[in-house]
């Protein structure tokens, strides 16, 4: 086969990544997301970052049909990270900056939002402030260290859903297109649905459906609060891959209930930061298509679209993604992160040319505290400690470093 030929061939082959999907009222351009990876590019006091703007923007413009932002908080409470930002009317001229250098670049923008609960930060002050979680139930927050959240009052909770659906509403003024509601990894939403962490006897404790309330209730509240085409999406807890925890047969039971309550997109998301340091686990996030079954499973269960996500290997496996695991589209966090031109790489048919994920130890896990960099940028990249990617590419943006 000539070179001509075989660019031709790999074009065809990957062309499934490369139709556009109807998401919610809107179209990405094509199916490949940035999954949403805490990068901690923003400011201390929560407000958005140029930074930020221009690591997003990078991602856009290397070609993905939509950007999903690492998790925001939806209010101090919920905050987990020191660099981390925080949605609110006083932030709203950055996020508004955000949206529109990810939409410059003809990617649809979608904020995760999450209350991080029981993981809420700084781990330091641990011991001062009321970590919100729907039981007092201890828990390992880091090895070695083993703590107990308190138990929210009906207050708190009513509260917390309320910062869900003011997040989301600040999103849509903002110009975003949607979020995604983080009901995965231990957070607070997903504390809910397990019966380890929920002990509670109430209305939102005990049965099945009292534990899915809480998450029914955010997406219901944010589709009637937000704009008819605004997407609304749900990291959802798959499976906690423990004795007693929640199951992905929860999780299939769940899904049509998210569904009806207005969701536009699902991902499936296996384990917690806790469930993850089980022996069983270990090493689980480097197994190549780890959570393919349990989306499979949430794809046969609703009829909105499902994303892959989760070590998906190359352009090829996620083409197979998409046929044998009935995924609609597919996400991707780290090789993103490495290479933001993998999307214009593959349609050009240079798949060849992507710079790889992984590397041993992973830098962007080990720096999320003071901001992410990868052991696989050019060491001008690195020095500057974000967007990845050679100066001549660089997307100046007015400073927003306030
Ligand atoms: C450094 C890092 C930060 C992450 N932050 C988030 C996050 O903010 N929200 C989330 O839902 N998942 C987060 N994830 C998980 C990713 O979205 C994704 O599920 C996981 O990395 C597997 O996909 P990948 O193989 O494409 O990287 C993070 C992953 C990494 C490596």
């Amino acid at each position: 086969m000539t070179e001509v030929a075989e660019i031709d061939a790999r074009k065809a082959e990957f062309a499934p990544l490369f139709e556009p999907l109807e998401i919610g009222g809107r179209t990405a351009h094509n199916r490949i997301m940035q999954a949403p990876m805490s990068v901690s590019y923003g400011n201390a006091d929560g407000s958005v970052s140029a930074k930020e703007i221009e690591h997003y923007g990078r991602r856009a413009q290397g070609g993905v049909g939509v950007v999903i932002t690492e998790n925001f908080a939806v209010n101090l409470a919920g905050r987990q990270m020191p660099l981390q930002t925080v949605i609110s009317d006083e932030h709203l001229p950055g996020l508004r900056r955000l949206a529109d250098e990810v939409h410059r670049h003809g990617s649809l923008a979608v904020v995760q939002i999450v209350h991080s609960g029981r993981y809420a930060g700084p781990w330091d002050e641990y011991e001062r402030r009321r970590r919100l979680a729907p039981s007092a139930v201890p828990f390992e927050l880091m090895p070695g260290r083993t703590v107990t959240p308190q138990e929210m009052t009906d207050e708190e909770i009513e509260e917390s859903i309320e910062a869900f659906v003011h997040a989301a509403q600040v999103c849509e003024r903002a110009g975003f297109d949607g979020v995604d509601v983080h009901a995965a990894q231990g957070f607070l939403i997903s504390g809910f649905l397990s019966p380890r962490a929920n002990h509670r006897t109430d209305q939102w404790g005990g049965s099945f459906e009292n534990r899915v309330r809480f998450a029914l209730e955010v997406v219901r509240r944010i589709t009637a609060g937000t704009g008819p085409d605004f997407i609304v999406g749900v990291h959802l807890l798959s499976d906690e891959l423990i004795e007693d925890g929640w199951t992905i047969d929860d999780a299939v039971r769940l899904a049509p209930l998210l569904e009806a309550a207005g969701a536009h997109f699902l991902f499936a998301i296996p384990a917690t930061f806790e469930t993850l340091r089980l022996p069983a686990n270990q090493g689980l996030l480097n197994r190549e298509g780890y959570a393919l079954a349990d989306s499979k499973a949430l794809a046969g269960a609703v009829s909105i679209p499902v994303i892959a996500n989760g070590r998906l290997g190359g352009p090829a496996d996620m083409v197979n993604a998409m046929t044998e695991y009935n995924a609609s589209a597919v996400a991707l966090a780290r090789a993103i992160f490495v290479d933001p031109d993998w999307p214009r790489k593959v349609a050009a048919g240079a798949s060849e040319s992507i710079r790889a994920c992984p590397c041993d130890p992973p830098r962007c896990l080990r720096t999320q505290l003071t901001g992410s960099i990868c052991g696989h940028w050019p060491p001008s990249a690195q020095s500057r400690g974000h967007l990845g990617y050679d100066e001549q590419k660089r997307v100046n943006l007015a400073s927003d470093e306030s």
